[in-house]
């Protein structure tokens, strides 16, 4: 604990649900993030954590923690429940709308996965300089960065890296879930990069989970799928997804990790989880859904690693522990991509209740079709 021996892995865990929100969709009571935080400051003097940080990116409640037990252990995953249980207990008593939304078992199991909230964590023998950034997604669902991390890893008009690094050279291990079947299959690039370019254009069935270096540096980064399921008989696949990346030396830079933001990257699940809209990349004070419950928001917060402790840009002698991470999408260099991203959703808009403005009719989260068509049985005549 505290020091991490040189070749202990350390955990990054990002554990994040939709537990009730102020009006609509919005964001949650900032009472919700202080329960949570407290929850957390708990389980790190009882040695779970090392270290956390508690954020949101519109309605969605955000936990970035640090440990040495591993991915999917029951202490680190039992922590945030119990802030989910706390901050949905307040959206009940406030009469938050959806309050509780991302809890869909009474009974905690050890683990959140198949539970509601969503995670992403992967472990590694800590760098001489681990530069990490959080890339955090609402009125999304986790394919939403295939484009994005296929363009980062897969694409040297992106990441120059990939040519001139000579561990980026050696290429990526990328492992792909495919939805309709629970089945995940790893393929590497540079190889096959075309092949996995012809899976991962159908959002719908397929999205990268991780990806891997294959020049020894262990995971580049990891996106949380948990409901890319079947989740109690019925598809749940729409889940605003966060996605943690490793940067620097071997692995893309943080330049290289940030430049797909400056195109408005169509994406599904806006508006009743139903409609195609461009992810917005801007600050979380700034991703509270204004515009159709939108448009799709893409917030990134960089911290370094030092000795399992997340390390921001937090003064000097800081009293009060919290961190200050770095708000890539915060500043004005982001105007022009927002304004696109904006336009675009508004181009979108403009078609109304049809395609491609809504979902294929197998993706939408809300759909009077069965109804209709079964009121219909009876008129519907053969064409000659
Ligand atoms: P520095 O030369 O500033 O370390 O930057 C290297 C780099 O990778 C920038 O993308
Ligand atoms: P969330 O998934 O962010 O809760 O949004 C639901 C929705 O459909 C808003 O229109
Ligand atoms: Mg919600
Ligand atoms: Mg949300």
């Amino acid at each position: 604990m505290g020091v991490s021996m040189s070749e202990e892995k350390v955990t990054v865990s990002v554990i994040k649900a939709d537990v009730g929100s102020v009006v609509g969709h919005s964001k949650p009571h900032p009472s919700m993030l202080e329960a949570s935080r407290e929850v957390l400051r708990d389980a790190q003097k009882q040695g779970v954590v090392e270290d956390f940080y508690v954020t949101r990116v519109g309605d969605d409640i955000n936990l970035f923690m640090t440990h040495y037990k591993g991915a999917g252990n029951r202490d680190v995953h039992g922590a945030a429940w119990e802030c989910f249980q706390r901050a949905a207990k307040i959206a009940k008593s406030m009469k938050l709308y959806a309050a509780g939304q991302d809890i869909l078992t009474d009974a905690f199991s050890g683990n959140v996965k198949g539970a509601g909230p969503g995670s992403a964590e992967f472990s590694f023998v800590e760098r001489k300089s681990e530069p990490l950034l959080f890339f955090m997604a609402d009125k999304t669902e986790p394919s939403a960065y295939s484009p994005i991390l296929s363009r980062i890893f897969l694409d040297p008009f992106t990441t120059t890296g990939l040519v001139i690094d000579a561990r980026a050279k050696m290429g990526f291990d990328v492992e792909i879930q495919d939805v309709m079947d629970h089945k995940k299959v790893v393929m590497s690039s540079p190889e096959e990069t075309l092949s996995i370019l012809s899976l991962l254009g159908d959002t719908s069935r397929y999205a990268i989970k991780r990806i891997d270096s294959r020049a020894g540096i262990g995971p580049a980064c990891v996106v949380s799928t948990d409901k890319l399921n079947l989740t109690a008989g019925k598809y749940v696949g729409k889940d605003d997804p966060v996605c943690v990346c490793r940067a620097q030396s071997g692995l893309p830079s943080v330049g290289e990790y940030l430049q797909p933001f400056v195109n408005p990257t169509i994406v599904a699940g806006w508006m009743r989880g139903s409609h195609y809209g461009a992810l917005y990349p801007c600050s979380p004070e700034d991703s509270d859904p204004v515009y159709f419950d939108g448009p799709p928001r893409i917030c990134c917060l960089g911290f370094q690693l030092n000795d399992g402790k997340l390390q921001g840009l937090e003064p000097m002698n800081s009293k009060n522990g919290e961190h200050v991470p770095v708000d890539f999408f915060k500043g004005e260099t982001w105007n022009k991509a927002r304004e696109d991203a904006i336009k675009a959703s508004m181009l979108m808009r403009s078609q109304g209740p049809f395609m491609p403005s809504i979902l294929g009719p197998e993706e939408m989260e809300y759909t009077s079709r069965p109804e209709v068509l079964s009121s219909l049985t009876s008129r519907f005549e053969n064409i000659e």
